[in-house]
């Protein structure tokens, strides 16, 4: 195979894997603590999806009149799209379910993706749910960016998934483009794409309830732990709302449950940039009212009402952040110092890089 074939067979491969249904009840739970009327007489699209492996769908069909649904759609992926580049894989969805429908069509299988919509009691058992999704093939492969995916997702309300991380910039931009609203999972690492980090800085796109799930299911069956994984939404919640509780400068060195916080007696100013280094979110004191660069953690006790997002220092964002360039001769003191990365000098004279920081001021 061709490196760059190989490449993206790694990179699709590296995309198939499934969320939890206890990681998607999680979070949408806390969308309907803060407005159980939140879905109600919704269209709920659910692209990049696959009924068979994914509790998206399951999710929102189980729970269609509880949640008082007007329709949900979801769509699939073509299985040669998916798994031509390293060996084709027949679901067991595939060979059960499809195959004893009607509309089953061998070639059309492998090579379109799928729609499956609910939108009413289909088999007349007085309840609309899971049994009553119908199906049928795509006319492509069910590609988000295919025009007749975007015609769905312009017909949705509300847009759920977790898309292929590969894709992710893109994806946003698809998102972003629509005006509609959404929940969906991605990287902790994404926050500072500049299809991202401008939206959360406008307050337009913020982080979910909860963190992405630990553990995401493979098609073989097994289990793939993914520790920074977060939702990215711009639906209400109640945690935005709620500010952190601080202690005095005096006081967090003083009472912090942690010990490298109580045996420090002040934060450090970056040496290229007017800020200073707060390494633990709950060390964030309450009587400081200059710049301060917080872990990118800090996202997820972020209330609008409480503090101003003034950028971050990190990937492309961290360039626009205006950091001035570091004084060549400390590398020899520390070889990662970069160019729009933060940095403060430590008693002894040696740079230290703190890990990417959001910069926040109080408001
Ligand atoms: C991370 S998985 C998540 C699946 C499902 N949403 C879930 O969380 O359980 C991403 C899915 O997107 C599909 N996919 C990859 N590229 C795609 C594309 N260009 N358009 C639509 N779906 C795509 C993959 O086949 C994969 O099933």
């Amino acid at each position: 195979m061709a490196n760059n074939t190989l490449q993206k067979a790694k990179a699709a491969k590296q995309d198939e894997f499934y969320t939890q249904l206890v990681d998607i009840q999680n979070e949408m739970n806390a969308y309907l603590d803060y407005n159980p009327d939140v879905f109600r007489g919704k269209t709920i699209l659910l692209p990049c999806d696959d009924p068979e492996w994914s509790n998206f769908t399951l999710f929102f069909a189980q729970n269609f009149e509880r949640f008082g649904l007007k329709k949900l759609i979801s769509t699939s992926y073509a299985i040669e799209s998916k798994y031509n580049l390293y060996g084709s894989q027949l679901s067991l969805f595939e060979t059960d379910f499809e195959k004893t429908s009607k509309q089953y069509d061998a070639k059309k299988s492998q090579s379109r993706g799928k729609i499956f919509v609910l939108d009413k009691d289909c088999n007349a058992d007085g309840c609309i749910n899971y049994h009553d999704l119908k199906w049928e093939y795509l006319k492509g492969d069910g590609d988000f960016r295919s025009d007749e995916v975007k015609a769905l997702r312009d017909e949705a309300d509300i847009i759920i998934t977790n898309p292929p991380f590969s894709l992710f910039r893109e994806f946003m931009a698809w998102l972003l483009i629509a005006k509609k609203q959404f929940v969906i999972i991605g990287s902790m690492m994404s926050i500072s794409y500049k299809e991202v980090f401008p939206h959360i800085k406008n307050n337009k796109i913020w982080l979910g309830r909860s963190t992405g799930g630990k553990e995401y299911k493979k098609p073989d069956g097994s289990f793939q732990k993914m520790g920074n994984t977060c939702w990215f939404t711009n639906i209400d919640h109640g945690r935005r709302h709620q500010p952190l509780t601080l202690m005095s400068t005096a006081d967090v060195f003083k009472y912090s449950k942690h010990k490298d916080i109580r045996e420090m007696n002040h934060f450090y100013h970056y040496e290229n940039y007017d800020a200073i280094d707060i390494p633990r979110v709950d060390a964030i004191p309450c009587d400081y009212n200059g710049v301060m660069g917080v872990p990118t953690s800090f996202l997820y006790q972020y209330c609008p009402d409480q503090f101003e997002i003034i950028g971050i220092a990190e990937g492309d964002s961290g360039k626009e952040l205006g950091l001035q360039p570091y004084d060549r001769n400390l590398k020899k003191l520390n070889k990662s110092l970069r160019d729009g990365q933060l940095f403060y000098l430590l008693e002894n004279g040696i740079p230290k890089k703190p890990f990417a920081r959001i910069l926040i001021r109080k408001k």
